[in-house]
């Protein structure tokens, strides 16, 4: 008898356990076959909500496939916005235990020509965007291109809709971008940041990310690594094999957005295969293993995939000089109005040139190797004016250690006779007596006067060096975001189901990005690549 009641309760215990599961499975599951999932998944909602502050319980409604995007860096959070507004439902994937990807890390800005904000700061007309991106792209715009990638057509495009992604983000993603600066290689301020506390990439980032989790049709899973892009008999893209940290291999029916990312940060894989010149550079980009593999295991064709960025200003950390990985200095301090000094304390370039050429200028002097890492030694240095418009980038740069205010009188003697070279430049430039011999033409917001009268004034000074930062190569793509195949002869075909936007592809920067432009490639054209792959499975 005794037995028997156990054997109740024990009955009980399991129907109550059962019930309770298929309660939760009802809650966080819902219309699971209407996404195309294929194998279950509740260990997977637990172990998002475990970790993922951002994450959305809401799955897609509807009887259509999903559009799956693949990385929530900013192309794959553009194309998931536009893809939710064309009627699709959004599953999107990245390994990463947290979204936003380097998007996330951006600290000067995004670019747009034409914008009510530059019209705010007086800038009344801007019409050489295009004309700036093609000459730092250089000798690799007027290369031959791989069949398909029209370079003219996705400057025209990226510079064309500059404005109009600008507003997107203002107006309905309502993001702050009223502050405009000036980085290397613009004819004219157009970098757009906000005026609060946080940096740009993360304004943007969390702003996308708000709207999206709103939305019931979007779904974000992280740690869920994309290990295969499904194909059918056809060849074309089905959907995506994917894993979630330890557990089971899952497939994933739908249209697929490939955003994620660059190389930059895989510096023995894909980095080491095509620049072994770079080996021992310190990145700004944490050490991340590259996913193109997956796109070129279907033929898909890549470009310029030797071309990438060195930003001429990572920090050197005095608590950790050796570091491999180095906090940026972004570039909007020079902008702003910082210039650079050469370890025996002289100005030795025009601080606004491309990247690419205050870069070398750097590399061409005496470098060290500090533990297994190379590096160069030359002072940022960021008078009043300039660090009171950089304050919250520079607050945060001080609290990290990577940045000290110091008085003029505390300078070195070299550096002061720099200071007040400079300052004197500066302040007869607005008689326009003056002419910097390296050709700097904007000042940004430096008020430091020469002379004794700065001596007690506080600037802004650090260490910086030259560091891996972008890839400017990737998949060929065209202007429909659609992936590039390579076929017999030469010639390319698309990809059928199949997209691809942000730092993944290449073709646009050329030989080098300005500074500005990776942010609004991945709004443009993720925004693009969204809305063309909701059309295949939603229809026209
Ligand atoms: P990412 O934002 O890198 O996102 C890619 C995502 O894909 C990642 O989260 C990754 O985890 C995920 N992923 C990769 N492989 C897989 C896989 N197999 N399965 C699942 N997920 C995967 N640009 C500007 O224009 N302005 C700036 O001010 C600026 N500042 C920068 C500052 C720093 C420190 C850095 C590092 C870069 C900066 N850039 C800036 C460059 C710019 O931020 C990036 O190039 C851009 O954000 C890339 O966006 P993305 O969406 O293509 O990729
Ligand atoms: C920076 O802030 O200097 C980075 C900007 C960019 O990479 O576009």
């Amino acid at each position: 008898m005794r037995i028997r009641r156990s054997r109740l309760h024990l009955i009980l215990i399991s129907f109550t356990i059962g019930f309770i599961t298929a309660i939760l499975c009802m809650v966080f599951f819902r219309p699971s076959f209407a996404t195309g999932l294929r194998l279950s998944r509740i260990p997977i909602i637990f172990g998002k909500l475990n970790h993922n502050p951002f994450s959305t319980t809401g799955m897609a409604s509807g009887s259509k496939k999903p559009v799956i995007v693949v990385g929530s860096g900013l192309a794959g959070l553009s194309a998931a916005y536009e893809a939710l507004k064309a009627g699709a439902s959004v599953r999107m994937l990245d390994r990463a235990p947290k979204p936003g990807g380097n998007s996330i890390k951006a600290s000067s800005g995004i670019n747009g020509a034409g914008t009510r904000f530059q019209h705010a700061q007086g800038i009344s007309q801007d019409d050489t965007f295009y004309a700036d991106t093609v000459r730092s792209a250089g000798r690799r715009f007027t290369e031959a291109s791989p069949a398909g990638v029209d370079r003219k057509a996705l400057v025209e495009l990226l510079t064309g809709r500059s404005e109009s992604a600008v507003n997107w983000l203002a107006d309905e993603v309502s993001v702050d971008l009223s502050v405009v600066a000036q980085l290397g290689g613009h004819s004219v301020p157009r970098t757009h940041r906000g005026g609060g506390k946080l940096p740009p990439g993360a304004a943007i980032v969390s702003a996308l990310l708000e709207k999206l989790k709103a939305n019931p049709n979007f779904s974000l899973e992280n740690s869920a690594e994309v290990d295969e892009l499904l194909t059918g008999s056809d060849d074309a893209v089905k959907g995506v094999g994917y894993h979630v940290s330890e557990g089971e291999a899952q497939e994933l029916e739908g249209a697929v957005v490939f955003a994620a990312g660059g190389f930059a940060g895989d510096a023995h894989g894909l980095l080491s295969k095509h620049r072994p010149d770079l080996a021992g550079m310190p990145s700004t980009n944490e050490a991340r293993p590259a996913s193109h593999g997956l796109l070129a295991s279907l033929g898909a064709a890549f470009v310029d995939m030797d071309s990438v960025q060195i930003h001429p200003t990572g920090f050197v950390d005095p608590k950790d000089p050796g570091s491999a990985y180095k906090f940026l200095a972004a570039e909007a301090l020079r902008g702003e109005g910082g210039i650079l000094l050469s370890s025996t304390g002289e100005r030795f370039i025009n601080e606004l040139n491309t990247r690419d050429v205050v870069s070398d200028a750097i590399m061409a002097m005496q470098h060290s190797t500090v533990g297994s890492t190379r590096q160069w030694d030359v002072t940022l240095l960021l008078d009043p004016g300039a660090c009171e418009v950089a304050a919250s980038h520079i607050g945060f740069y001080v609290w990290k250690g990577l940045v000290q205010k110091k008085k003029v009188k505390d300078l070195s003697p070299e550096i002061i006779a720099s200071v007040d070279k400079y300052a004197a430049l500066v302040a007869s430039s607005s008689k326009s007596e003056s002419v910097d011999p390296l050709g700097r033409k904007a000042f940004g917001h430096w008020r430091l006067p020469p002379g004794e009268a700065n001596r007690d004034e506080e600037v802004c000074v650090g260490t910086v060096t030259p560091v891996v930062h972008f890839t400017m190569g990737g998949v060929a793509f065209d202007t429909q975001a659609r992936v590039l195949r390579s076929k017999e002869g030469g010639e390319t075909t698309p990809i059928a189901g199949l997209w691809a936007a942000g730092e993944i592809t290449g073709g646009i920067h050329g030989a080098n990005r300005l500074g500005g432009s990776s942010l609004l490639e991945c709004a443009v054209f993720g925004r693009i690549a969204g809305a063309e792959a909701a059309k295949s499975v939603v229809g026209v």
